[in-house]
């Protein structure tokens, strides 16, 4: 293959290299060792500073450092997923069960090219751009260790992305506001009373609940969510019973909830319960939630929008405003401590995030790097001049 640049200059062959190794060899949330040894030595080969933070996995780094200038971030998720890749691929992934179905490792690629294209810059940079390689975002936990770790301290905004198999490559999906769902989980657990199958009248049957409260849960969104916001609630799972000739003494059920602002979460979140607890009540048994709070809504911030688009154009891609994504990203645990904007990056995949036949065409590295390159510089400029005119 020819080598070939993107709009920064730099030889794009070499992160297409990137990506395949990462992708060769996924590891899990909270288990990049290897990933986070792999980032230190490409970010080092360029001589791209990596910071000292407290962090088990994930890497923080920074280009420039005008001592008065603005800092800004860029982020990019380097976990991968319990799935048994089925790409065919030449370069797939070489460790059984687990693969990057999410396509991380194109957004790790994309930040190292990035860092790199930054770098060659780095002398007329107006501030300092903090690289963050962010671990275990699949179980929304990586957003808040960085966060802990004191990497974000002194940071003014946060960028990053994800890749999107539905939009063609070139195509940057910008949206201010709501643009992916707080994805809470739930446990319920029905407590009745067991008895024989042929003498329900002793018991207190927990699957007929169960099977109303399942029921009853469907109104929530039909009838308590305006229809001009919207809301998901999907139970997953259902567990009960051990023989087809005994009554059981409890059912079990989990499931997810997603919603896209923290008026509608709180609702939805409330109305369930009472639904839980009241159908329960009806039946003589009760029930028990147990909530696995997920990452709130990633909301964008209008003025970083507004930059994203004006980024797109200097680089020549078409940004489009994107229908919002149901699924959770912890990146908004960022945007809840500071301004932030996340963008979809058009990928043209054959499937969906999670997929085992999940890809998504490598053209879209030197248009991911080409857009944060300028957006990055943008944001210190913009954050410079929002400053002094504050002055
Ligand atoms: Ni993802």
């Amino acid at each position: 293959m020819p080598s070939h640049t993107c709009s920064t200059g730099i030889d794009i062959d070499r992160f297409i290299e990137i990506r395949r190794h990462l992708h060769r060899y996924p590891e899990l949330s909270n288990e990049e060792f290897e990933t986070t040894r792999r980032i230190r030595d490409w970010l080092g080969e360029a001589g791209v500073r990596v910071l000292d933070y407290p962090l088990a996995t994930g890497v923080i780094a920074e280009v420039g450092g005008i001592q008065e200038g603005p800092v800004i971030a860029l982020r990019a998720d380097i976990d991968a997923l319990p799935v048994q890749e089925e790409t065919g691929l030449s370069f797939a992934s070489t460790i059984s069960g687990k693969m990057h179905a999410c396509g991380h490792d194109f957004h790790t690629a994309a930040l190292i090219g990035t860092a790199y294209a930054l770098k060659e810059q780095e002398s007329q940079l107006k501030g300092t751009v903090r690289l963050i390689f962010q671990p275990a975002e699949e179980k929304a936990k990586g957003a808040k260790q960085v966060i802990d770790s004191g990497a974000l301290d002194g940071v003014q905004a946060i960028f990053g992305m994800h890749n999107k198999p539905d939009l063609p490559v070139g195509i940057i999906g910008i949206k201010e506001g709501p643009l992916m769902a707080a994805a809470d989980g739930f446990v319920v657990e029905v407590a009745g009373k067991g008895s024989h199958a042929a003498v329900p009248e002793a018991g207190l049957d927990p699957i007929v609940t169960a099977s109303h409260i399942i029921t009853a849960l469907q109104s929530v969104v039909s009838r308590n969510v305006s229809p001009l916001k919207s809301a998901v609630i999907s139970v997953t799972k259902l567990h009960s019973g051990t023989a087809w000739n005994v009554i059981p003494d409890k059912a079990l059920f989990e499931g997810t909830i997603r919603t896209f602002d923290d008026e509608v979460r709180l609702q939805v979140l409330g109305r369930f319960s009472q639904v839980v607890e009241g159908v329960a009540a009806a039946f003589g048994t009760t029930a028990s939630v147990r909530w696995i709070e997920g990452p709130p809504p990633v909301n964008n911030d209008p003025a970083l929008a507004e930059l994203g688009f004006a980024a797109a154009a200097d680089v020549g891609f078409e940004a489009i405003t994107p229908v919002p994504s149901p699924a959770g990203e912890d990146f908004a645990v960022y945007q809840r401590e500071i301004p932030g904007l996340f963008v979809f990056m058009g990928t043209a995949g054959p499937q969906e995030w999670h997929h085992p036949a999940f890809d998504l065409d490598e053209k879209a590295l030197p248009v991911s790097i080409g857009f944060f390159t300028n957006l990055a510089v943008r944001a210190l400029e913009h954050y410079r001049t929002g400053r002094e005119v504050s002055l």
